[in-house]
């Protein structure tokens, strides 16, 4: 009797203990923090103006995957960026916003932003907490101001708990926001691919993949400079403009010396992150190869690294993408802690 009374009192602790469900993370988020792999350079940001918490991270998350941030409650980030493909967009070449709008640019894989000295294909953002107000209030994405987003956080529940437990009071601002994002974002880090492992030791090269990563360093590490695999530079990869008449960097900058030059992205996790190029326009890595054996005519911003082309072989581009699929990163495409 005394017994069954001791677990009557458990089960009643227990009942009023528990929190909302909805609020509780199915998975244990554990481990975040602030990472920076061996032989890394010093990153553009760091922490120190936003410390990490468990907490700050799990309402960034949820942030991340709210379709609140749009106008019509439709779109979230997650619907542009998907963990499976390293936070890109799978098969689409453009990027579909609210009410099936179409954009003018691919989605970019998202990991290792710490490193970014800019964002977006065209560098017109220069940091990762003001990074957000970009999609939010672009009308072909999300389409909304973030004063409405935080009238409809506000008046949440869910919210107000998440906001509570990150900063010890349930109000919302869009400072808060933007630095909780941030540390989701900032704490997608890609580092264990067999490419790392094989530079740690730990792994070794197929003969195909070392031939492949003899030429890559050869011929494009230049621009996708190793560990992250990105110069951050602007460049004019000479692929040519299309009809959607894309002027890059020169967007921003209105210098003609910048027409068509877009930031070299990292090529960790490419296997996965097509298609490809500022706009989407090669579907896989084979035509990506392709244009870079031809014979590239010059153009005026053109890279002068590739005038007439690279001279690949059929086999060096075999070698070449065995090579980037080393940058294949499994564990971080997997992560339970980045997961919807
Ligand atoms: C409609 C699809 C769409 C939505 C929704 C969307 N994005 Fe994006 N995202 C893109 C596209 C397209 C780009 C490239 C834009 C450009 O170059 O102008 C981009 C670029 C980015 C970048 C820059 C990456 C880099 O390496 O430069 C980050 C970070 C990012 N998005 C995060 C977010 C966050 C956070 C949200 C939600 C607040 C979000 N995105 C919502 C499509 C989307
Ligand atoms: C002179 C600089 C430069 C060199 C050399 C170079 N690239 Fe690139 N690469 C770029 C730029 C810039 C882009 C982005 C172009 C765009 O977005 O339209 C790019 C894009 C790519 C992409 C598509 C990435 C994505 O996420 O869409 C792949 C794949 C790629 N390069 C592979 C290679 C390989 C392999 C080599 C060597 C054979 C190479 N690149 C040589 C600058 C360079």
């Amino acid at each position: 009797m005394r017994n069954k009374f001791i677990i009557f009192c458990f089960t009643l602790l227990s009942i009023s203990c528990s929190v909302d469900p909805e609020i509780i993370p199915e998975v244990k988020i554990e481990g975040i923090k602030e990472i920076i792999p061996d032989g890394w350079p010093t990153p553009f940001y760091n922490f120190s103006n936003n410390p990490i918490s468990i907490e700050r991270f799990t309402l960034g998350k949820t942030l991340f995957y709210e379709p609140m941030l749009s106008s019509n409650n439709t779109i979230s980030c997650g619907s542009c960026h998907q963990q499976f493909v390293a936070f890109s967009n799978a098969g689409h070449d453009l990027s579909h916003g609210i009410n099936g709008l179409l954009g003018k640019r691919n989605s970019p894989a998202l990991q290792n932003l710490n490193w970014n000295t800019s964002f977006m294909h065209d560098g017109g953002i220069l940091n990762l907490e003001v990074q957000p107000l970009g999609p939010i209030a672009n009308p072909i994405e999300q389409n909304e101001n973030i004063a409405n987003v935080v009238a409809k956080l506000n008046a949440s529940t869910k919210y107000k708990a998440l906001c509570k437990s990150a900063y010890g009071d349930e109000i919302i601002n869009s400072q808060r926001i933007l630095k909780s994002l941030a540390q989701f974002m900032g704490t997608m880090y890609s580092y264990n691919s067999k490419y790392d492992a094989v530079k740690k030791g730990t792994e070794t090269f197929t003969t195909n993949e070392q031939n492949g990563y003899n030429v890559f360093v050869a011929k494009c590490a230049s621009c996708h400079k190793e560990p992250l695999f990105t110069n951050y530079d602007f460049i004019n990869n000479g692929i040519g403009i299309t009809v959607l008449n894309d002027s890059g960097r020169a967007h921003i900058t209105h210098l003609p010396t910048d027409l068509y030059k877009f930031k070299t992205p990292s090529l960790r996790n490419i296997e996965k992150s097509g298609p490809y190029m500022h706009d989407g326009r090669f579907s896989t890595l084979e035509k990506c190869l392709d244009h870079y054996a031809s014979v590239i005519p010059n153009a005026p911003t053109l890279d002068p690294s590739l005038i007439g082309g690279l001279g690949l072989t059929a086999q060096s581009k075999i070698d070449i993408i065995a090579f980037l699929k080393t940058l294949t990163d499994p564990k971080f495409l997997t992560d339970k802690r980045f997961s919807e």
